[in-house]
């Protein structure tokens, strides 16, 4: 019913679309692919004002790239290992339209790319999802959507549009490719052709929150995504919405929770037997939002919570442990043996986010900011509510940790994430650049608790990585990442790179090479050519 309403008054508001676009964009809620995305290509400005972007925020520096584009037959150095067959997906920000003052990097429009992978060959392709932000937007040739997360800094004429960008996460499920914005419904976008399909996802009607995470997790053995929506009832709700989506996307457990404070939950943990959040002190804020202010606000007093509930119960039992001030994004992985959860997270002392500001004016400090993989655990069967266990398991320092995601939900000992090592010379000529560079990816097995690292020169800096199996059934770890690197001395021109886990000491085995810089990459998703739908 709310879906139905919402398509109502998108209605009311694209009224200022001509016939051709508000039919395009009925199609493509309605999941026809034939219309969604035209766009009337030379329709008068709907305001003088010209597109210009005078240094906007950008993940990694560097303006938009704003490029969709398709290339057949990318330009290869080395060799691609022929067991590889598949798409790798990433999706970053990129500005569709020059932001408003004082927005963040993290609201740009979503743009998803695909590298497909086969023969030995490597095919390029680009496509802004056509959200219904990205939509209107183009339909007025202008920005109509202000700061990041808050709709009290938009144009009124998008007030019953969807704010989601899509531009943070990608995954794959039920045939679909998801572009995923954690503030909004996912948006199905067809896996070959990135077509958008559907911009404001339910699972036919099945999702019963307003937002939807980036990050679901997949249970291998089941075939089903486990997901939630946090501030799932609108603006600065405490409920959380957990769900769980079978092989054919039909949602088949759902429950309903209440966090402790309202907070960023950007990640989740899901183990056989139990699902986790963590809330961390970054904290809604909607006296901020009124005045003109981004979402959050990181609060230093605020404590940090560690929740956890059975996987298909009622919700009921779901029991909150404290600690102290931290910092946690993402989950490397998660698992349960017998009443006890773990979860790997890179976590840091400090707000980790420049931009969103501390609230009681402490100056950002990148020191404290810097994370390390920490392991959390509780044991439900102990009856008294006390803290969390925490420990840091290794001592270098990056962000976006991933695992071989076959071993999602279930015991497993490798991880990897992009590092920055210290150690390593950064070339004379990028003196100028104001950052180090995140120069490496550190492989990590935890039952031995030994790194291995691949480090990708002095004169690059890497995105996150995905994962590539060697073959379907390979040992855990064992295969491929790849990930894009700009190189730095080439104005930030991207590769992918291909690098072999049984040798990661050694370099890519492989490095596709893009004519441009694309946009940065928020995450990717690898998914193998047999699980993709008959093009
Ligand atoms: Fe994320």
């Amino acid at each position: 019913m709310k879906n139905r309403s919402k398509q109502r008054s998108k209605a009311a508001n694209l009224k200022a679309m001509d016939r051709r676009d508000f039919m395009g964009t009925l199609a493509a809620a309605a999941g026809s692919t034939a219309v969604a995305g035209a766009l009337s290509p030379f329709r008068p400005s709907a305001s003088a004002e010209t597109v210009h972007f005078d240094n906007p925020p950008g993940l990694g520096g560097g303006g938009p790239f704003r490029c969709e584009c398709d290339i057949r037959d990318c330009d290869v150095e080395g060799e691609i290992p022929l067991n590889i067959d598949g798409a790798f997906y990433r999706v970053g920000p990129d500005w569709q339209y020059p932001p408003m003052k004082g927005n963040i990097p993290f609201d740009g429009e979503g743009h998803v790319s695909m590298f497909r992978i086969s023969g030995g060959h490597v095919d390029f392709k680009s496509r802004y999802p056509r959200t219904q932000r990205y939509r209107a937007q183009a339909a007025a040739r202008r920005r109509l959507f202000g700061v990041y997360r808050n709709k009290f800094t938009d144009d009124p004429s998008v007030a019953n549009l969807s704010r989601g960008t899509a531009n943070t996460h990608v995954v794959y499920h039920h045939g679909l490719l998801f572009a995923l914005k954690e503030d909004s419904p996912p948006v199905a976008m067809n896996p070959h052709t990135l077509d958008t399909i559907d911009d404001y996802y339910t699972f036919g009607g099945g999702l019963h929150s307003l937002t939807h995470t980036a990050h679901p997790k997949f249970d291998r053995a089941t075939g089903e995504m486990i997901s939630y929506g946090y501030e799932a009832k609108g603006l600065a709700t405490d409920d959380v919405y957990v769900f769980s989506a079978n092989a054919k996307g039909q949602i088949t457990w759902t429950c309903w929770i209440k966090v402790p404070y309202v907070g960023m939950i950007h990640d989740f943990a899901v183990s056989q037997k139990y699902i986790a959040f963590l809330v961390i002190p970054m904290a809604t804020n909607v006296e901020r939002m009124k005045q003109g202010q981004v979402h959050f606000a990181w609060d230093s007093t605020l404590p940090t919570w560690f929740g956890v509930l059975e996987r298909g119960g009622d919700g009921k039992d779901l029991r909150w442990f404290k600690g102290p001030e931290r910092c946690a994004t993402h989950v490397m992985g998660a698992f349960s043996e017998g009443n006890k959860i773990y979860v790997d997270m890179d976590m840091a002392l400090k707000n980790q986010f420049p931009f969103f500001p501390n609230l009681h004016g402490e100056p950002f400090d990148p020191k404290a900011a810097a994370g390390t993989v920490h392991r959390l655990s509780v044991d439900l069967s102990e009856k008294t509510p006390r803290d969390y266990n925490m420990e840091e398991l290794y001592p270098q320092t990056g962000a976006l940790p991933r695992q071989d995601d076959r071993y999602q939900t279930i015991p497993y000992k490798i991880g990897f994430m992009p590092t920055s090592d210290p150690t390593k010379p950064v070339n004379a000529k990028l003196s100028n650049v104001a950052f180090r560079p995140t120069n490496s990816y550190t492989m990590f097995d935890h039952s031995t608790r030994k790194t291995r690292q691949f480090w990708v020169g002095d004169d690059s800096s890497l995105q996150e990585c995905c994962f590539v199996p060697r073959s379907k059934e390979a040992p855990e770890g064992d295969g491929y990442l790849v990930g894009v690197t700009n190189r730095l001395l080439e104005g930030g021109r991207s590769d992918l790179l291909i690098v072999d886990t049984a040798h990661l000491e050694d370099g890519p085995v492989a490095r596709v090479k893009l004519p441009f810089r694309t946009y940065s990459q928020v995450h990717g998703w690898w998914v193998p050519a047999e699980d993709l739908p008959k093009a």
